[in-house]
C-alpha cells in the first residue's frame, strides 16, 4: 500500500472507537502456498511476515490486546512433517522478533495446552514470557495448541475439584467463576474476530469468549493479508452497532 493510501486510510479509523481486542486466525496459509506450487510450509513461512506487519500496525494504532491462532488442538491430525514445521516456528519468530518486540515494549502471553508443545517450542514460548512480563504495552497472545472446547472442559475440571475439596460451593457458581477459570484469565473478551481465508466459521477458537464479539470474515490468504486491510476490519467494526442484547441507544 502506498504511504498517502495509508494516510488517508488511518485518518478514517476513528481514534475513540479502536477495539480493545482483536482476535485473528491466521488462516489460508496452505492454499496460498499451493496457489503458487510450493509446499504448504511455505506458506506457513509467509504468514510470519504478514504476522510482523498486522503487530506494527495494531500497535500504532493503539490496540490493547492482539491474540492470534496459531495451531489449534484439532492441527495434530495434519501430517507429520506439518506438525513438526508448525511446532518450530514459535521458536523460530521469537528468535527473530523478540529484541523488536522488546522495544516496542509488547507483553507476550500464551493460552492452550501448552504441555504438549515440544520441549524446544516450549523454552523459546516461556522464556518470552518471563522477558516481556515487566513491559507494559500492546499484548500478544498466541493460541497454540488452543482448542475453546478443551479450553472449557480444563476449567470445569478445575472448578469441580473445588467443590469436592469444599472450596467452593456449587451456588457459587457463575459466569465470572468460569470465566476466571479459563486460559484467558485477565484478558477481556475479544472486540472484534478477524478471519482471513474465506472459510465462514470460527473453528473452535475462543467460543466462551466470542459471546459478543464481532465478525469479520474474508477471502483474502493470510500470507496476502496487509495493513490496508486490517484498518478496513477495523473501519468496519467501527460502524457496527453493539447492542449486547439491549436496544439501540
Ligand atoms: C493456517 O493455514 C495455519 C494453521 C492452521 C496452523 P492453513 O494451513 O490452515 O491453510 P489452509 O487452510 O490449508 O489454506
Ligand atoms: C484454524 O484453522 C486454526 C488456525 C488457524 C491455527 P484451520 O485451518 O485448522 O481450520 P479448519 O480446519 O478449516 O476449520
Ligand atoms: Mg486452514
Amino acid at each position: 500500500m502506498s504511504k498517502k493510501k495509508e494516510e488517508e486510510l488511518l485518518k478514517l479509523v476513528s481514534e475513540e472507537e479502536i477495539p480493545v481486542h482483536v482476535a485473528v486466525i491466521m488462516d489460508g496459509n496452505g492454499r496460498w502456498a499451493k496457489n503458487r506450487g510450493w509446499p504448504r510450509i511455505a506458506g506457513h513461512k509467509a504468514g510470519m511476515d504478514t504476522l510482523r506487519e498486522i503487530i506494527s500496525c495494531a500497535d500504532e494504532i493503539g490496540i490493547k490486546v492482539m491474540t492470534f491462532f496459531a495451531f489449534s488442538t484439532e492441527n495434530w491430525k495434519r501430517p507429520s512433517w506439518e506438525v513438526k514445521y508448525l511446532m518450530k516456528l514459535p521458536e523460530e519468530y521469537l528468535q527473530k522478533e523478540l529484541n523488536t518486540l522488546m522495544e516496542k515494549n509488547v507483553v507476550i502471553k500464551a493460552i492452550g495446552d501448552l504441555s504438549r508443545l515440544p520441549r524446544r517450542t516450549l523454552k523459546a514460548v516461556n522464556d518470552a514470557l518471563h522477558n516481556t512480563k515487566d513491559n507494559t504495552g500492546l499484548v500478544i497472545n498466541f493460541a497454540l495448541n488452543y482448542g475453546g472446547r478443551a479450553e472449557i472442559v480444563d476449567a470445569v475440571r478445575q472448578i469441580s475439584q473445588k467443590v469436592a475439596a469444599g472450596k467452593l460451593e456449587p451456588d457459587d457458581i457463575d459466569a465470572q467463576v468460569l470465566a476466571d477459570h479459563l486460559y484467558t484469565g485477565d484478558i477481556p473478551d475479544p472486540d472484534l474476530l478477524i478471519r482471513p481465508s474465506g472459510e465462514l466459521r470460527i473453528s473452535n477458537f475462543l467460543l466462551w469468549q466470542m459471546a459478543y464479539t464481532e465478525l469479520w470474515f474474508t477471502r483474502i490468504l493470510w500470507p496476502d493479508f496487509n495493513r490496508e486491510h486490517f484498518l478496513r476490519a477495523i473501519m468496519d467494526y467501527q460502524r457496527r452497532e453493539r447492542r449486547f442484547g439491549g436496544i439501540k441507544k
